[in-house]
C-alpha cells in the first residue's frame, strides 16, 4: 500500500502515464528510476542494472520480475532483489506516494 505523506517527495509522473507491467523511466534529482504498475500498486526501482550498465526500462517484465536487456539478469520488482545471474547486487527501491493521480518518489 502506498502512503500519502508528501514530505521529501518529488513529482515523477501521472498515474495515467503507466501501463500495467510496462516499466516507465524517470529521472529525479539525478536518480534514474523505473516506475512499474503491478498488482494495483506502483513500485519504483533504480533503473540501472547493478551488473554493468543497462537501463532496465529497456528490458522486459516476466511475472513479478524485471529482466535486464543486456545479459538477462532478473530482479524482483517489489523488493529490488537480484534473483538471477549475472547480477549479484540488489536494486535500490524507493517509496512511492500517489496523490490525486500523481506519482511522487520520496528521496
Ligand atoms: S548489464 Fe544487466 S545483466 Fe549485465
Amino acid at each position: 500500500m502506498n502512503d500519502t505523506n508528501l514530505e521529501n517527495c518529488h513529482y515523477a509522473a501521472e498515474v495515467s502515464d503507466l501501463e500495467d507491467r510496462e516499466p516507465y523511466p524517470v529521472e529525479i534529482v539525478g536518480e534514474e528510476i523505473a516506475l512499474v504498475s503491478m498488482d494495483e500498486d506502483i513500485f519504483a526501482i533504480n533503473n540501472i542494472c547493478t551488473h554493468e550498465f543497462a537501463c532496465l526500462s529497456d528490458g522486459f517484465i516476466e511475472g513479478d520480475r524485471i529482466v535486464c536487456p543486456l545479459h538477462l539478469a532478473e530482479y524482483e520488482i517489489k523488493t529490488g532483489a537480484a534473483v538471477e545471474d549475472p547480477a549479484e547486487i540488489d536494486l535500490q527501491t524507493y517509496t512511492v506516494v500517489v496523490d490525486e493521480g500523481k506519482i511522487y518518489i520520496r528521496l
